[in-house]
């Protein structure tokens, strides 16, 4: 047996088991925030369930508190529209579906309601205009080339560590003007930062700590030294140079790098490990992509649909209210699922197809919607557009050769690992 089918057929048995479990567990125990699912990728048939039978359904016995899940396309956007109900604040506990712990719970833009967040959104939104992508885009080609030239050929390497995490922390380098050498502090603290007690990322609670200090001494350094500059184009000098954020305290200012750090990094190298992936379990999708390159432009929204790199954004309710013929009481936990919603049958034709193609490839959730939708979003597909336009002129074949190593969060949908091989 080759090793494809041999993925293949373990693949399959993974997802019959899941399925039976799935369809014979009273819905009651239903834990589908539970991160097994998201590192086994066994996540699919119990939110298939939810849909159907329960789309808002209330979660009592997982060891995290209690919350509602949001599992179907039009009440998630119902939620992510509503944010005078729906808070984000992180005086509630935050974005994701465990409350933010104790001594981490600094204010960020994403983990704040009106009048506060749209200011301090404001300050950064500049580097993601149209004209400033443009510049952009002509870095962003020449790092990709520079990367993809020194990959080896015919034999076997990590897709993530090769290109995704150097891709994307190049990119961060970029964004704040960070020391370049030094690059890779960003992508450890990004991991340190999402990282749950038992991912494995962090050895104890003591070395996390220790990381976070570290992350935010660097920073308050270099905030200290564009404070005192006159104002340059990168993240730290606009925020450093506009009176919404110029003055907020320490913890501000570390919530919101965080919050840059984490937003710029795992989404858009999830989405580029997930491309290969998906490419790679869908031969006739590559076939087409390599007859055809124009199709990058619609495969870029197909994959981060397919991908959902954020699988959920959390909020709590401010008043009691309605969703789903459920009544949601004042301080409950709602999660909308947007991995969900992405497989949403009755709003995507044929959702758990990947479709390079597709009719309407941007009718998807996981940029989230209303006032936090996601403000790094053009250079997201920016960066991948571009990717895959180099990836294409080089090899003729980029193969996965092993399984896939998922990343334990359901917040985070993403890779540790995926083995391939360029001829
Ligand atoms: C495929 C890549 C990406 C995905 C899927 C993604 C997804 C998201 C989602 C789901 C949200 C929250 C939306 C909501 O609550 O309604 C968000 C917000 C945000 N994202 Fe992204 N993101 C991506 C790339 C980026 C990049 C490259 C950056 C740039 C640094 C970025 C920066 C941010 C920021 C700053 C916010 C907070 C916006 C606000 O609160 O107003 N993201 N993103």
């Amino acid at each position: 047996m080759n090793i494809q089918t041999k993925i293949a057929t373990d693949k399959a048995a993974l997802q019959r088991a899941a399925r039976e479990e799935a369809y014979a567990m009273p819905l009651k125990d239903f834990h589908p925030g539970a991160p097994r699912l998201f590192q086994d990728d066994t996540l699919w048939p119990y939110f298939e369930r939810l849909r159907k039978e329960e789309p808002v359904h209330y979660c009592t016995n997982a060891r995290i508190e209690p919350y509602w899940s949001v599992t179907k396309y039009n009440d998630i956007m119902h939620v992510d529209t509503n944010a005078a109900i729906f808070s984000s604040d992180v005086k509630h506990g935050g974005i994701a579906i465990r409350d933010v712990p104790e001594g981490y719970d600094w204010p960020s833009f994403i983990a704040m309601d009106e009048p506060h967040h749209a200011p301090q959104r404001k300050t950064v939104s500049p580097m993601f205009t149209p004209t400033h992508l443009d510049e952009l885009a002509v870095l962003i080609r020449q790092r990709v080339r520079k990367v993809l030239d020194g990959l080896p050929r015919n034999e076997t390497f990590n897709f993530v560590e090769r290109v995704s995490i150097e891709l994307t922390t190049q990119m961060l380098a970029t964004l704040f003007d960070f020391p370049w050498d030094e690059r890779r502090k960003l992508t450890r603290w990004s991991d340190v930062s999402t990282a749950l007690p038992k991912s494995g990322v962090v050895s104890s609670p003591e070395e996390r700590r220790r990381e976070m200090d570290e992350c935010r001494a660097y920073f308050e350094k270099l905030w200290n030294e564009r404070v005192n500059a006159e104002p340059r184009n990168d993240l730290l000098s606009m925020m450093a140079h506009n009176d919404a954020t110029r003055y907020m305290d320490g913890d501000t200012l570390m919530g919101n790098i965080i919050l840059l750090i984490v937003g710029g990094n795992d989404t858009t190298r999830n989405t580029m490990t997930g491309s290969v992936l998906a490419l790679n379990e869908n031969p006739e999708q590559f076939d087409k992509l390599r007859a055809n390159p124009k199709l990058i432009d619609s495969m870029v929204p197909e994959v981060i649909r397919w991908q959902t790199p954020l699988a959920h954004m959390r909020r709590t309710a401010l008043e009691d209210t309605e969703l789903g013929g459920k009544t949601i009481r004042k301080g409950d936990r709602a999660v909308m699922w947007y991995v969900s919603g992405n497989r949403d049958e009755e709003v995507i034709e044929t959702p758990n197809d990947f479709i390079i193609d597709r009719a309407r490839p941007r009718t998807h959730l996981s940029f989230g919607f209303g006032i936090h939708r996601c403000v790094g979003m053009r250079l997201a597909e920016l960066q991948l557009r571009i990717v895959w336009e180099e990836m294409l002129g080089r090899f003729d074949k980029i193969e996965v050769v092993g399984e896939p190593k998922r990343v334990y969060s359901s917040f985070i949908k993403g890779y540790e690992s995926l083995p391939v091989r360029l001829s």
